[in-house]
């Protein structure tokens, strides 16, 4: 009796927490355009009294970007920020270009899970489950891959040529913490004792990282 009674309020319970599980909330309303110049209230931003046509619409995912830096990636975001019709929406997109070679570097997206199509070239997606578990394949225009939301992923080009991928995330702002301008690119800077023993390494290396990450 006790464990069929502890059994239907375990049930019970669990039908009030799921939908907390969702992303982001259900909108109340066809749409609330974000008006980005007022504060952001609890969650997102007020909508914008006037809209218009243009408000639905964002040319910004545009190819091609310069992809001439460091990691040869380049990322045109479509979030909340960028497209502000995508507030309360519960979505946003990525453009991400590579040039030959180029690294997406390890990263989180901590409020959203992120699926992605390849447009052009072959790319290695990888993502690291909390026990370290690397999942990945190589894959090519046409084909997708998804990464559970708040896991540490990469993506590197493999191809000859460069390579473009389309990413959309269920969050308006995914949010992205990049491991290594985390770690050490970070303002205030955190005390190199923490990264030395973090690392298992010495100043000197823990102050090459800190000068090439430095904002
Ligand atoms: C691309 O970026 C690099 C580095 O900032 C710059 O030197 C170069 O002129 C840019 N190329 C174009 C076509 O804008
Ligand atoms: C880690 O997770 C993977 C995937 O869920 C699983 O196959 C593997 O057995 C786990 N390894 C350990 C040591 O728990």
């Amino acid at each position: 009796m006790t464990t069929t009674l502890s059994l239907s309020f375990f049930l019970t319970l669990c039908l009030f927490v799921i939908p907390s599980l969702s992303s982001d909330s259900d909108p109340l309303q066809d749409f609330c355009v974000g008006d980005l110049k007022a504060s952001p209230s609890i969650n997102g931003f007020p909508c914008k009294s006037a809209v218009s046509a243009s408000d639905f619409f964002f040319s910004g995912l545009g190819a091609p970007l310069n992809t001439t830096n460091a990691n040869g990636v380049a990322v045109s975001p479509a979030n909340v920020l960028t497209f502000p019709g995508l507030n309360t929406l519960g979505l946003s997109m990525n453009n991400v270009e590579f040039a030959p070679g180029g690294v997406n570097p390890p990263h989180s997206h901590p409020r959203a899970t992120e699926a992605g199509v390849v447009i052009e070239g072959s790319v290695f997606v990888g993502f690291l489950t909390t026990n370290n578990t690397l999942f990945s394949k190589v894959i090519h225009a046409g084909e997708m891959f998804v990464v559970p939301r708040g896991l540490v992923h990469f993506q590197w080009n493999v191809g000859k040529g460069k390579a473009r991928l389309i990413t959309a995330f269920n969050n308006q702002l995914p949010g992205s913490a990049v491991l290594p301008s985390s770690l050490f690119g970070s303002n205030p800077t955190i005390p190199n004792p923490v990264l030395t023993k973090t690392f298992r390494t010495d100043d000197v290396t823990v102050n090459k990282l800190k000068s090439m990450f430095a904002v």
